[in-house]
């Protein structure tokens, strides 16, 4: 997809930091003035929530099997795609998720060890031509992680998971990055917050030139509009 509109998705385990590091650039964008808009994964749609909820919460989801749940994860992105994300691109207004089609090659392919061809396939189902421009990922060992999680949260099925599955999903995302270097780009997530989002703010000047030169006006200009579109659901 051409990158005139952008397209940026964070991945990462669990407790990495990603909806911290998309709240902080939500606020850079707001600051800049760029209309986009955040959406997450599962969910962003009505029909995305409820499976996100019968995916990660739902007392029945404890019997699901890894194909169910790699069929709801694509459920849901195919609703999100057509509904929100493309129609959003058309109109020029950048997307940044949380979480996308990376999430499912890593957990239900490397993790719970599914076809990673038939992943791939029903990947691009879901998807179409609606491929991130730039994908961050946030890398952080299992201890950090677990740490960070004990701050007060509903555990969802995957944070029951043990270290080795986290850990596969670590390995398996470090993979994908050395795969597809000029789609994603690995950060190290373990630093202070701030300092990452300065480095995934550097990293995105360098990817979209344009933000960079706002960034310099906006240090003059007085007012910016208030554009963004706050997540939907
Ligand atoms: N760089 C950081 N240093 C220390 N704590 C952090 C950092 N980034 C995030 N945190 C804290 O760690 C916890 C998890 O962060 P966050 O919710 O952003 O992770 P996440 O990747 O979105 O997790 P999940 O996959 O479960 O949604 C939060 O309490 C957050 O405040
Ligand atoms: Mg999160």
């Amino acid at each position: 997809m051409a990158a005139a509109t952008p397209f940026i998705t964070f991945e990462g385990s669990e407790g990495c930091g990603k909806s911290t590091q998309v709240q902080r650039l939500a606020a850079q964008l707001e600051s800049l003035g760029v209309p986009f808009l955040l959406t997450r994964e599962p969910g962003g749609t009505a029909i995305g929530e409820t499976i996100r909820e019968l995916l990660q919460f739902a007392p029945q989801g404890k019997g699901m099997f890894p194909e169910t749940e790699l069929l709801l994860f694509e459920a849901s992105r195919s609703q999100l795609v057509r509904e929100i994300i493309k129609p959003a691109l058309e109109k020029g207004i950048c997307v940044i998720s949380d979480r996308f089609f990376d999430s499912t090659t890593v957990y239900q392919g490397a993790a719970r060890k599914l076809s990673s061809e038939t992943v791939e396939k029903l990947n691009a189902l879901a998807v179409g031509d609606c491929v991130p421009d730039l994908t961050i990922v946030l890398d952080v060992d299992s201890k950090t992680a677990r740490a960070r999680m004990q701050n007060p949260r509903r555990p969802d099925r995957m944070e029951q998971e043990p270290d080795e599955f986290y850990e596969s999903v670590r390995r398996a995302y470090r993979d994908l990055a050395k795969r597809e270097p000029n789609r994603i780009v690995l950060i190290d997530g373990t630093k202070a917050t701030d300092g990452v989002s300065e480095e995934i703010w550097r990293v995105i000047v360098s990817r979209f030139p344009s933000w960079a030169e706002r960034s310099r006006s906006s240090d003059t200009a007085a007012d910016n509009p208030q554009s963004a579109i706050r997540n939907p659901r």
